[in-house]
């Protein structure tokens, strides 16, 4: 988790990453959301690769990713110059937000510049991009000079990727990938993502850690949620989201949230679960006690309470959890508040994926 025992990739390997890169071959690298699976973003027979890998339908756009200057003070980075070639009509609040939170996990949807490639805006006429703040990122990107696209490396519908060996096994078999390591990634969910693309309207496509909370606070810019858009006619026109699909980031265990106290409520669905059920626990309250479902073993697993914590470990508990062969995990629900919407959001649909069946869902 901490940045002093992430082990930095020496310059020779970002290098070799690099030459990759501009070969139209695809690398994996750390963000300090998830692991991106990248590709030169001018390059589409190297975009169409990674379709083809993640096994993601050709319509779902990726983002741009993009190298902050290597300023000291990084309040003064001028990012117009890097955007221009990508973007039509960077607005007031498209600045205010990129000096507030870039590098970070927030990603922007603009309108796109003419010569941006279909292949990997899905055919629509915005642009996604982002600036991730994770130091191998940062180095691949300057070295590169150029966009990456990087869609999370896991393969479509199953949950992303937190470490270099999560991407190794996600694609082992399939794919003979040049993985850079950065450690665990901190933020442990996906960017924020805000539509700026439908004129003055700000608009919250996919929840994050940073909130609307956090925009209002540092920039004064109100983010509307999709439902309560100002102007109505914004919402038919509103972009495809590949999170947005309700089979999302989900574990091949059937996974359920259970309300307060509640747990048996949740365990009705599966009258058949006679044996190993996992059950995330608030590490902030005391155990469940033994009045459980009476022919079920349960065995407890700590959660953190914190929202921000929760976040970095949730893909790895859910993945650590897979593997160990439960017939139900039960996690439970996230408390109201702004805070929780991120990882509210990505646990709703990885419920409603989960299961052996969970690709067929997930391509819904
Ligand atoms: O944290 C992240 O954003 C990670 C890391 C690797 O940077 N990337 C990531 O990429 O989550 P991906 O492809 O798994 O999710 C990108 C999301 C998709 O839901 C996609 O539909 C949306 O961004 N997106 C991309 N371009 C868009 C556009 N022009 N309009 C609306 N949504 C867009
Ligand atoms: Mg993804």
């Amino acid at each position: 988790m901490s940045r002093d025992n992430t082990p930095l990739q020496t310059s020779a390997v970002i290098n070799e990453a690099v030459e990759t890169l501009r070969d139209g071959g695809l690398v994996a690298f750390p963000t300090e959301t998830v692991y991106g699976l990248g590709a030169d973003a001018k390059n589409a027979e190297a975009i169409k690769k990674i379709f083809t890998a993640k096994g993601r339908p050709s319509n779902h756009p990726l983002i741009v990713h993009l190298a902050a200057p290597d300023k000291f003070d990084q309040a003064q980075i001028d990012w117009v110059p890097l955007l221009t070639p990508w973007v039509r009509d960077l607005s007031e609040d498209a600045l205010k937000l990129m000096n507030a939170f870039w590098p970070g996990p927030l990603t922007l949807v603009f309108k796109k510049e003419k010569s941006v490639l279909n292949e990997l805006t899905g055919g629509q006429d915005t642009v996604a991009i982002r600036a991730p703040a994770h130091p191998v990122a940062q180095e691949l990107l300057r070295k590169f000079k150029g966009g990456v696209v990087a869609p999370s490396a896991n393969r479509f519908g199953k949950v992303s990727p937190t470490s270099a060996a999560d991407v190794r096994n996600e694609f082992e078999g399939m794919l003979d990938l040049m993985v850079l390591d950065g450690g665990d990634c901190e933020v442990g969910i996906e960017s924020t993502i805000i539509d700026l693309s439908s004129g003055d309207c700000a608009t919250l496509l996919r929840p994050g850690v940073i909130t609307p909370k956090d925009i209002l606070a540092k920039t004064g810019i109100t983010v509307y949620q999709p439902g309560e858009a100002k102007d109505k006619n914004l919402i038919e026109g509103l972009p495809r989201v590949a999170g947005s699909l309700r089979a999302h980031y989900a574990p091949t265990t059937p996974l359920r949230l259970y309300a307060p106290g509640r747990v048996l409520d949740a365990l009705s669905e599966f009258p058949d679960i006679k044996s190993r059920v996992a059950v995330a626990v608030w590490d902030s309250e005391s155990s469940l006690g033994e009045d459980g479902h009476p022919s079920a073993h349960f065995e407890e697993v700590e959660v953190p309470s914190n929202s921000t914590t929760f976040a970095s470990r949730l893909y790895r508990s859910l993945r650590d959890l897979d593997q160990q062969g439960w017939d139900l995990i039960l996690f439970p629900e996230p408390p109201a508040g702004e805070e929780w919407d991120g990882v509210r959001d990505r646990l709703q649909r990885a419920c409603f994926g989960s299961g052996p069946s969970s690709s067929s869902h997930a391509s819904n």
